[in-house]
Parts: C-alpha cells; structure tokens; sequence
C-alpha cells in the first residue's frame, strides 16, 4: 500500500437507496478529497447527504457508483471480509446518540477498554486509562456512565472510537444532544487529537460555531459538495490536558477565511442562494458575461415596456 497524500478520495460518487416504491439519489456525483490529517467539518440542510457520504467512507454502507478510496484501499473492491477488518481498523466512528455503544452500568474505564477486549490486547487497562487522560477525562474513570453528563458520555464515546487506533475519526452530529458550551469543548476535544495524534477528523454537523475549530468547512447540498470554506488558522498557544469544561487554553483560532464554490465535472456551479435572491431575477435565465477574466452573471435586461 502506498501512501497517498490524500487520505479520503472519492469521485463522482453516487449512493442511490431503493425502496419498493422509489429510488433517492442520496449522492449525485461527489468529489472530495480529503488530506491526511486533516480536520474538517461537513455542513448542509437535513437530507443532503452529510450522513451518507460518513456511512460510505466508513464502510458501513456500500456505494453505487463511482470512486472511492480510504488510505489507498479500493471500497469498491473490499472483500465483506475486508470490510469488517477496515471498519474494526481503520475507522472510529462518534454519533449523535451513544447509547447504542455505551454500557451504563460500568465504569468508564471498563467501556473504552471494551472494543480492547474483543481484539484481546493485554494492555487495554492502561491504553484506556491512556485514551481517558486523552479526551480529558481521565478523573472520571471510576463513575459509571449512567453518572456523566452527555457531554461527558459523549467524550468517553470518543475515547471508544480510537481504542482500535483508527487512521480516521468520523462524526455524525456529536454535539447534536448538548449545549453549545459543551459543544464547544467536544470540538476542542476533536482538535487536540487532530493536532497531538495527527488523527484525520470529518465531523457531520449543524453546528456552524464549528467553523471556528476546523481548517476547512465544506458544505453538501444535493448530494454534491456546493462550496467550501478554508479557514486561515491563528493559534493561541499549546493545547494542554484538559480536565474541566472551562479550560479552553490552548484551542486553534480561526481569523479568517476564503470562501469557494465548487465547479462540479460538467462546469456547474451552485449560486448561493443569498446572491440569487439579491440579484432579483424574474425567470431562470441569467446572462453570463466574460470580462478581464472574470465570469459575470447578470440578470437579464427588463424588458422595457412599449406603451
Ligand atoms: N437507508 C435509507 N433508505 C432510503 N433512503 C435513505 C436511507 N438513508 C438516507 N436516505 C435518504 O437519502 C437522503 C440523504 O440522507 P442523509 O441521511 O444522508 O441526510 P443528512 O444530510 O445526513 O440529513 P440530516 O441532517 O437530517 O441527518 C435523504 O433523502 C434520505 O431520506
Ligand atoms: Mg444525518
């Protein structure tokens, strides 16, 4: 296996869902690519496909059409076989709702050390330990997670998704269930172990205070990625062990940004829809004009009205 600049690349990717009655055509042609260590954050309206495009990368469903390759391997081609071992191996996965990976009645340390047990690892007590100390949570090791706030579930669920060491964490809306000053710190969480572990992040949310915390902030619309932020980072300092929610020293603050849209393969574009509406138009047509390098899109002249 070679090692490719980019860790996640998938083109013109199409995930179609049937159903008895209909076809939804989660993903019309997606292109990204996304480098290896990099955190990055994926918006859009409910149904655009945020959640389809993670479940595809993360082997949990398979594509239709297209390309799509995780750290050079082909998922297009992984055996079942494979696709267990590349979900077990490669990838961490955080969600919205934990319950479906957390035991309530142990204690914290016991539920990160879990996925450890099953690959029968002889230092998972202390790589758990290691793994709370990461997310900041290590003085809560002993509390039974029944006794966590969300948000402090949801740090332990983050600790659950790298026992495995993953090359990648993916998250669907995690801090879709607490408050924005816990959301806050989840994504400081997110930043730290991008930066001390080099660990790729795609985080799915609605949260656009999220922008702040990531390096580049795509948005999904239709199936398709539409436009996309980078953000210019200024960082405050290093990151320390943080144990209590209102220690933020350390995070990664961003400035500034340059905003893009995203020409898909056959030359479209998507206007957003503050521009089109500023323009005024009355019909569908605009004009599109070349001038000095730069493509203009008017509306069209009104027609005068003859008396
Ligand atoms: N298992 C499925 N079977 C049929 N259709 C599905 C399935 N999963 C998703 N869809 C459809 O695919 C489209 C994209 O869904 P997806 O869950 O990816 O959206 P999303 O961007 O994650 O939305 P949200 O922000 O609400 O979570 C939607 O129209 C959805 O109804
Ligand atoms: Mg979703």
């Amino acid at each position: 296996m070679t090692e490719t600049e980019y860790i996640i690349e998938c083109d013109n990717l199409v995930k179609i869902y049937k159903t008895d009655e209909t076809e939804v055509m989660a993903l019309q042609g997606m292109d990204c690519k996304v480098a290896r260590g990099e955190l990055m954050a994926i918006i859009g309206n409910s149904g655009s496909g945020k959640s389809t495009f993670l479940n595809m990368i993360g082997g949990l469903d398979r594509p239709t059409a297209g390309r799509l390759y995780v750290d050079g391997l082909d998922l297009f081609r992984m055996s079942e076989k494979e696709l267990v071992e590349y979900k077990r191996s490669k990838v961490g996965f955080v969600w919205q709702n934990n319950a479906r990976n957390l035991i309530p009645y142990l204690p914290a340390w016991q539920n990160v050390q879990m996925p450890m047990l099953l690959k029968k690892r002889a230092d998972g007590k202390k790589r758990a330990e290691e793994l709370l100390d990461l997310v900041g949570m290590a003085h809560k090791r002993h509390a039974r997670l029944s006794e966590l706030s969300g948000g402090e579930q949801q740090r332990i669920a983050i600790a659950i998704a790298l026992a495995n060491d993953p090359d990648i964490l993916l998250a669907d809306e995690p801090t879709g269930s607490v408050d924005p000053q816990t959301a806050s710190y989840i994504f400081g969480t997110f930043q730290r172990l991008n930066r001390e572990l080099g660990l790729t992040i795609v985080i799915v949310t609605h949260d656009l205070s999220v922008a702040d915390k990531v390096s580049r902030v795509v948005s999904i619309r239709d199936g398709k990625i539409s436009s996309e932020r980078i953000m210019k980072t200024d960082y405050a300092g290093q990151l320390e062990s943080v144990g209590t929610l209102d220690d933020t020293a350390g995070e990664a603050h961003f400035t500034s940004h340059e905003e893009f849209a995203i020409l898909d393969r056959n030359g479209r574009v998507q206007i957003p829809p503050e521009f089109l509406s500023a323009m005024e138009l009355e019909g569908n047509r605009v004009k599109l004009e070349m001038e000095d390098g730069r493509v203009v899109i008017e509306a069209p002249k009104k027609e005068s009205k003859q008396s």
